[in-house]
């Protein structure tokens, strides 16, 4: 039977993104480009939710292309902090990217406070040429380190420890991490929801 789509969005200006997704879907479908490689804006992320944002990244790019679109949008959420800095996890390293300072700003906040929970979320959502939507959520439960640990990966991995290590994510291989990510567990979610449906 012939495939439905022939082309997917990702709604990312990020090429590693582009990477990652295309390693992930493209025995699905042909041809897999991004927003980036395609020039589109950047939308303005104004949601409150990862939901909201990831959404209105997916529609933009289907809207704008008139192809089926995937977006996500991730973040560390901190029980203590209510949830900080969740949504605006990439906003407390600005400017600059300096997740020095974010880190910092985290431990400032969180000071002796017993509870050190927190998890990594990411929330991908496929956005149809008819503005039709289905979302996915991947979690990673863990703890808060004290001190930066590791030289591995990216924004907060050095002070993320995932339940039942006693490693940050920062001293993990990118394979071991991916293998208990909140991503890596949202883009199973999506194959097994989504593999019929491409
Ligand atoms: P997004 O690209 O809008 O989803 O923003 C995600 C932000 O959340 C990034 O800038 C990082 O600050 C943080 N983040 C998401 N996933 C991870 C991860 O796996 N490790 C470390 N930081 C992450």
């Amino acid at each position: 039977m012939p495939k439905p789509f022939s082309r997917l969005v990702i709604a990312t200006h990020n090429a590693g993104k582009l990477r990652e997704f295309a390693g992930l879907l493209g025995h699905l479908i042909p041809e897999i480009t991004s927003a980036g490689s395609l020039g589109l804006p950047v939308p303005e992320e104004t949601g409150t939710t990862f939901i909201e944002n990831a959404t209105l990244k997916a529609r933009a790019a289907a809207e704008a292309t008139g192809s089926l679109a995937l977006a996500d949008d991730s973040g560390l959420c901190i029980h203590t902090l209510n949830g900080d800095p969740g949504v605006y996890s990439a906003d407390w390293a600005e400017p600059g990217k300096n997740f020095q300072a974010a880190i910092a700003r985290i431990q400032k906040e969180m000071g002796d406070a017993p509870d050190r929970s927190a998890h990594f979320t990411c929330v991908l959502v496929l956005c149809w040429p008819d503005g039709r939507t289905e979302s996915v959520e991947g979690r990673v439960e863990g703890s808060i380190a004290r001190e930066m640990r590791g030289t591995g990966g990216h924004g907060y991995d050095p002070i993320f420890i995932p339940d039942g290590d006693t490693r940050t994510f920062a001293e993990m291989g990118e394979t071991e991490k991916n293998r208990i990510s909140h991503r890596g567990n949202a883009t199973k979610l999506l194959l097994e929801k989504f593999a019929a449906l491409l």
